[in-house]
C-alpha cells in the first residue's frame, strides 16, 4: 500500500474543502490517487476538510482512508470557505510538511489531471499557478447568466481596486501555491472567513511579488448537490474589496505624500527666482511646475513605486507621468470652473475638490499607466 519511493519526494497537498460532498468526494478522490500514479516528482497527499457536514461525508473519506494511505482529513466546525482553507493550510505545513499546496473543489468541477501541469510549472519556477476560467481555452458551461455577470463584475472589482489588474481569474479556487511563498503572507491575519478569502488570498500573495501564471480549465459542472455559495458570502465579498483597498492605499499614501512635497518644490523655485533672481513670473511659474514635476517623478520611481518591476525605460516613463500630468490638470481646472460657474460652490471649496479629483486621476494614470505592474 505505500510506495517507499514517495518518502523521499518533496509533497503536494491537495487540499479539498467539503461540506455536504458524500456523493461527490469518494470520486474526486479517486481520481487524484489516479493521477498521483503518474507523477514522479512530487508525492501528492489529500487532505479534506470537512466542516461536520452532516450527510455523512467524513464517513465516506474515512473509508477511504483505511484503504489509502496517502489521504488525510482534518474536521472542524463550519465557518466558512476561508476559515476551512486556513485550518486546511495551517495543517498542510505543520503537520504534512507540504512543498505545495494545491486548492481543489469536491464536487468535480476541478478537473485533477490539470494538477499535473501544477506541478510541471511549480517545477519552473513559478509560485502561483491558477486555474482560470476567463482567459483564452478556459470555459465555463455550467455558469448561468446570472452568475458570469456576479463573476465577472467581482473580478472586475479585485483587479483594480485590488492592484491585481494582470489576473483575469481572481476567484478561482483551483490553484497551485508554494509553501515558501504563503509563509510570508500573515494568513492568521486575513479576516475573510467565507468565500472571499480566494481574493484576500490572491491579493495578498501578488502583493508578495509572487512568479504567478493563469492556465486555462474547464470549470466543470457540479456532479451532485448545488454550490454552498451563500448570500453572506457575497455580501462579505463586497466588504473585502473595501478592506483590500485600504490594504493597498500604503502606495496612495506616499503619492500623496510626493504631492505634498512637489507643492512644496514648486512654491520654493517660484519663490526663489521671482525673489532672487529677478524672473518675471510668467516665466517663473512654469519652470516651477516643470521642477515640481520631474522631483515628483524621481520621488514616485525610486521610492512610491520601487516595489514594482518596471517594463518601459525610464525616458518613457518620465513622457507618460507629464502627459498624466497635463491631463490631471485639466480634468482638475474643468472641475473648478464647472463647480464655481454652474453649481455656484464656493471657490475655496471648488479648488479643494478640483485637487482631490486631480491627485486621484493623477495616481490612477500612473498607478496603471506609467508605473504598470508587468503582466503574466
Ligand atoms: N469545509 C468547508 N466549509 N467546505 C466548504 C464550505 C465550508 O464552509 N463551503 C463550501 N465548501 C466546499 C464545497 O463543499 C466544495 O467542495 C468547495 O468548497 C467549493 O464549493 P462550491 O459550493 O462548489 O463552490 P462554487 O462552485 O459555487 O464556487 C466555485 O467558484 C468560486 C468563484 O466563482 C469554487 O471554486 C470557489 O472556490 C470559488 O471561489
Ligand atoms: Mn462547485
Amino acid at each position: 500500500m505505500i510506495n517507499q519511493n514517495d518518502n523521499n519526494l518533496p509533497i503536494a497537498c491537495i487540499v479539498i474543502p467539503t461540506y455536504n460532498e458524500k456523493e461527490n468526494i469518494e470520486k474526486t478522490i479517486l481520481k487524484v490517487l489516479e493521477v498521483k500514479k503518474t507523477i514522479q516528482s512530487f508525492n501528492l497527499v489529500i487532505l479534506v476538510v470537512d466542516d461536520n457536514s452532516q450527510d455523512g461525508t467524513s464517513e465516506t473519506v474515512n473509508q477511504l482512508m483505511m484503504r489509502h494511505h496517502d489521504i488525510h482529513m482534518i474536521n472542524g466546525e463550519k465557518i466558512g470557505l476561508g476559515d476551512a482553507y486556513k485550518r486546511g493550510f495551517s495543517y498542510a505545513q505543520k503537520e504534512l510538511n507540504s512543498r505545495l499546496i494545491v486548492q481543489m473543489d469536491a464536487d468535480g468541477q476541478h478537473d485533477p489531471n490539470v494538477i499535473k501541469i501544477f506541478i510541471e510549472l511549480a517545477i519552473n519556477g513559478k509560485e502561483l499557478i491558477i486555474g482560470s476560467r476567463f482567459i483564452t481555452g478556459s470555459s465555463t458551461p455550467d455558469f448561468s447568466s446570472w452568475r458570469r455577470l456576479i463573476s465577472l463584475v467581482g473580478n472586475f472589482l479585485v483587479r483594480y481596486l485590488g492592484g491585481v489588474y494582470m489576473i483575469k481569474d481572481c476567484t478561482s479556487g483551483f490553484r497551485c501555491i508554494d509553501v515558501n511563498l504563503l509563509k510570508q503572507c500573515k494568513l492568521d491575519r486575513l479576516s475573510s472567513k467565507g468565500y472571499s478569502f480566494q481574493t484576500t488570498l490572491i491579493c495578498e500573495l501578488m502583493r508578495n511579488d509572487a512568479r504567478a501564471i493563469e492556465i486555462p480549465i474547464i470549470f466543470n459542472k457540479r456532479e451532485y448537490g448545488q454550490s454552498k455559495l451563500s448570500f453572506y458570502d457575497q455580501i462579505e465579498f463586497l466588504i473585502n474589496i473595501a478592506r483590500i483597498r485600504f490594504r493597498n492605499s500604503e502606495d496612495f499614501i506616499r503619492y500623496c505624500i510626493v504631492g505634498i512635497l512637489g507643492v512644496c518644490v514648486n512654491f520654493m523655485t517660484y519663490f526663489t527666482l521671482t525673489r532672487f533672481t529677478g524672473w518675471a513670473p510668467e516665466l517663473a511659474s512654469p519652470v516651477a511646475i516643470e521642477i515640481s514635476i520631474i522631483s515628483n517623478f524621481i520621488c514616485h520611481n525610486f521610492w512610491t513605486f520601487i516595489k514594482r518591476r518596471k517594463q518601459e525605460i525610464f525616458i518613457n516613463r518620465f513622457f507618460k507621468f507629464h502627459i498624466v500630468a497635463g491631463i490631471a490638470g485639466i480634468i482638475n481646472y474643468a472641475f473648478f470652473i464647472t463647480l464655481i460657474n454652474a453649481l455656484i460652490i464656493n471657490d475655496l471649496i471648488s479648488l479643494f475638490l478640483g485637487i482631490a479629483i486631480g491627485t486621484v486621476f493623477n495616481y490612477a494614470g500612473n498607478s496603471l499607466w506609467t508605473f504598470r505592474k508587468p503582466s503574466l
